[in-house]
C-alpha cells in the first residue's frame, strides 16, 4: 500500500492565542514498504501529521491517500504513541489482544495471532505479566505488538523511543528494524533524534519550523539489516552531518517562560 500526503495544512482554530498555523503544503509519499523517518523541531507539527494520517484530526485543507492495489481488508494504519497508554489493567497478550477483539477475530485465531507476535516482539514468557511488571524497552514492543496486531499496512509512530535509556533506545532500533526487514508493513515514524530517523529510514524527512513544510528530503542507501556497524559508516556519519546542517537553519532558542 502507498500512501499519499498531498497539500496538507492545518489550522488549530482553538489555540489560547489565536490560530496556530501546523501544517502548510506538506507533501509526502509513503511507498509500499518503505520506511520513513520525519525530523524537525518541537513543535513543528510532526504529531499534527501523523494524527491526520490515523485519521485522528481532521486537515484544514489537503488529503491523504491510500493506494491499497490489492484491496485488502485490513486497517490502513496503526499508530504507537510516545505516552505508551497500555491497558495498566490488562496483560500482556490482553493488551495485544485488544484491536483483535475489536475486529471480532475468533478466540483461537486471537490466540494463535497474539503467540507469534510476542514472539516476534521478544516477550514469550511474559503474557501474563502487567505493563507495570515491565521495563520501559519491555512497554515499547508490547505497544508495537500491539500496534502490529491488527496488521496495518503502515504503521505510525511518533517518537516511540524518547522515554528509553541510550542503550535500550539502540537495541531497540534494531529491533524494529528487524520487524521492518521481515515484514512487508510501511512506516512512518517521527522522531527528534537525528541519528535514529538517518538509522531506521530508507526516505528522511526534514520539516521546517512551524508551520510546518518539508524542507529536504534524503534517500537513506544503508545496506541492511542495519547493525550496529552501519552507525560507523563514513555514509551514515555524512547524512547525519548533511540533516544537522539543514535542521540548524531552522533552529531558534526556545521561548522564554513567561514570569
Ligand atoms: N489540539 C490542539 N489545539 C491547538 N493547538 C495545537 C493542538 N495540537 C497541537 N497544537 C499546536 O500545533 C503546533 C504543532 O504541534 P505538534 O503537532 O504537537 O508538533 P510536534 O509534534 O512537531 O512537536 C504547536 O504549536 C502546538 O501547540
Ligand atoms: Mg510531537
Amino acid at each position: 500500500m502507498k500512501t499519499k500526503i498531498e497539500d496538507l495544512h492545518k489550522i488549530y482554530s482553538n489555540g489560547r492565542s489565536g490560530p496556530v498555523e501546523a501544517l502548510r503544503g506538506v507533501n509526502l509519499e509513503i511507498g509500499s514498504s518503505e520506511f520513513v523517518s520525519i525530523v524537525g523541531p518541537s513543535g513543528c507539527g510532526k504529531s499534527t501529521l501523523l494524527m491526520i494520517v490515523a485519521g485522528l484530526v481532521e486537515a484544514t485543507s489537503g488529503r491523504v491517500i491510500f493506494l491499497n492495489e490489492r484491496q485488502e481488508r485490513r486497517p490502513s494504519a496503526g499508530i504507537v504513541f510516545q505516552e505508551l497508554a497500555l491497558f495498566p489493567w490488562r496483560t500482556v497478550a490482553g493488551n495485544v489482544s485488544y484491536g483483535l477483539e475489536e475486529l471480532g477475530l475468533p478466540k483461537k485465531e486471537r490466540k494463535e495471532r497474539i503467540r507469534k507476535l510476542l514472539q516476534m516482539a521478544g516477550l514469550e514468557g511474559f503474557e501474563d505479566s502487567y505493563p507495570h511488571q515491565l521495563s520501559g524497552g519491555m512497554k515499547q514492543r508490547v505497544a508495537i505488538a500491539r500496534a502490529m496486531a491488527t496488521e496495518p499496512r503502515l504503521l505510525l509512530m511518533d517518537e516511540p523511543l524518547s522515554s528509553l535509556d541510550a542503550i535500550t533506545r539502540q537495541q531497540m532500533q534494531m529491533e524494529l528494524s528487524r520487524i521492518y526487514e521481515s515484514g512487508s508493513m510501511s512506516f512512518l515514524y517521527v522522531t527528534h533524534d537525528i541519528s535514529e530517523a538517518v538509522f531506521l529510514a530508507d526516505k528522511l524527512v526534514v520539516m521546517s519550523k512551524r508551520p510546518g513544510r518539508v524542507l529536504g528530503t534524503f534517500s537513506v542507501e544503508l545496506p541492511r539489516p542495519r547493525t550496529q556497524e552501519v552507525r560507523k559508516l563514513k555514509s551514515f556519519l555524512e547524512l547525519v552531518a548533511g540533516v544537522t546542517d539543514l535542521l540548524e537553519k531552522e533552529w531558534e532558542p526556545p521561548p522564554l517562560e513567561s514570569p
